[in-house]
C-alpha cells in the first residue's frame, strides 16, 4: 500500500500520478475492509509521514493522506518513517531483502549511532504536522507516535503539547513489556531501558525469533522455567516480574 502512496508512485492506470491517484487504492482498501468489520470495529493505518528516499513522499503529501483517511472513517492514524525497500542493502544470495539496511530503514529504526540527537522521538514532528492537518479538515481522528520513545517524560510532553494522542512504543516496549506498569506503580529504577542499538532487529532480519538482549544479560536464561528459543541460546520471553513495595 505504501508503494502506492509514494510520490515514486508513476502509474498512468488511474492509480498514480497525482496524490488523488496514489491514495485511490488504499481508500478503496478501507472501503471495502469496513464493509466487512462494520462501524464498531476499529480501524486504523499506519503510514509514512516521510519516506527517507530520493523523490519520495515528504510531510505535505502524507499530511494530505491523513486527511483523507479520516475522511474515510478510520479510527486512528499511526505515523512512522523509511524503512523502504527501495534503498535497502542488496542481500546475500539466498536471503530476502530487507527493508532496515538503508538510510531510509535507519530512520525507521534508529540506533543511539544514527546522530547527535540520537533515536528519541525523531518522528514526532511529522505526527504533529499530520494531526494538525487532519484537526483543520475538522476530524478528531486520534494520531499515533512512535520512534525513540522510552521514558514517560518523554511521553507525557507529546501528549501535553498536543503533538499526538498516543504513544507507541516498540522496542522499549521489547526490552521491558512491564515498563510501563513499572513507572506507574513506583518501580521506576526497576525498568530495563532499551539501549537501542538493535540487536532484536538483527534477528528480525535473520528470520529468527526476535528476543531482547537486555533479558539474557540481567538473568540466566538456563534457569528452570525459563522459555528459550528455538536455537536454546536465548529467552524467549521477558523475565517475569511481580510488583513489590514501591
Ligand atoms: C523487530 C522489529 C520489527 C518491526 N517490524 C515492523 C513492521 O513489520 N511494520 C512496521 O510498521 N514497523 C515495524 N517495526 C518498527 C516499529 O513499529 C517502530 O516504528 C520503530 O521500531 C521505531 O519505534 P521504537 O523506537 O519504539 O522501536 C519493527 C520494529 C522492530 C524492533
Ligand atoms: S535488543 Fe532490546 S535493548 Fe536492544 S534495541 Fe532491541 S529492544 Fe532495545
Amino acid at each position: 500500500m505504501a508503494s502506492f502512496l509514494s510520490r515514486t508512485n508513476r502509474r498512468t492506470d488511474g492509480y498514480g500520478g497525482s496524490r488523488e491517484g496514489r491514495v485511490r487504492l488504499p481508500l478503496e482498501v478501507i472501503e471495502a475492509v469496513r464493509a466487512r468489520v462494520g462501524d464498531d470495529y476499529a480501524l486504523g493505518a499506519r503510514f509514512l509521514g516521510d519516506e527517507v528516499i530520493e523523490g519520495g513522499t515528504r510531510i505535505d503529501d502524507a499530511a494530505w493522506y491523513g486527511a483523507r483517511f479520516a475522511d474515510a472513517g478510520l479510527d486512528f492514524l499511526s505515523v512512522s518513517k523509511g524503512g523502504k525497500f527501495d534503498d535497502a542493502k542488496q542481500p546475500r544470495v539466498g536471503h530476502a531483502v530487507y527493508p532496515y539496511t538503508g538510510p531510509s530503514g535507519h530512520e525507521c529504526m534508529p540506533t543511539v549511532r544514527i546522530d547527535a540527537a540520537g533515536p528519541f522521538g525523531r518522528n514526532v514532528d511529522l505526527a504533529a504536522h499530520v494531526r494538525a492537518t487532519v484537526r483543520a479538515a475538522g476530524h478528531e481522528t486520534p494520531i499515533v507516535t512512535a520512534g525513540g520513545i522510552c521514558t514517560f517524560d518523554q511521553a507525557e510532553a507529546i501528549l501535553q503539547r498536543g503533538d499526538a494522542d498516543f504513544i507507541g512504543s516498540a522496542r522499549q516496549a521489547l526490552a521491558d513489556p512491564d515498563w510501563f506498569a513499572k513507572m506507574r506503580t513506583g518501580h521506576g529504577s526497576a525498568i530495563r531501558r532499551c539501549v537501542f542499538t538493535n540487536y532484536c532487529e538483527g534477528l528480525d532480519q535473520m528470520h529468527k525469533q526476535v528476543t531482547c538482549k537486555l533479558w539474557d544479560k540481567q538473568f540466566d536464561p538456563q534457569a528452570p522455567g525459563t522459555a528459550l528459543s528455538w536455537d536454546g541460546r536465548r529467552r524467549l520471553v521477558a523475565p517475569d516480574w511481580t510488583p513489590g513495595p514501591a
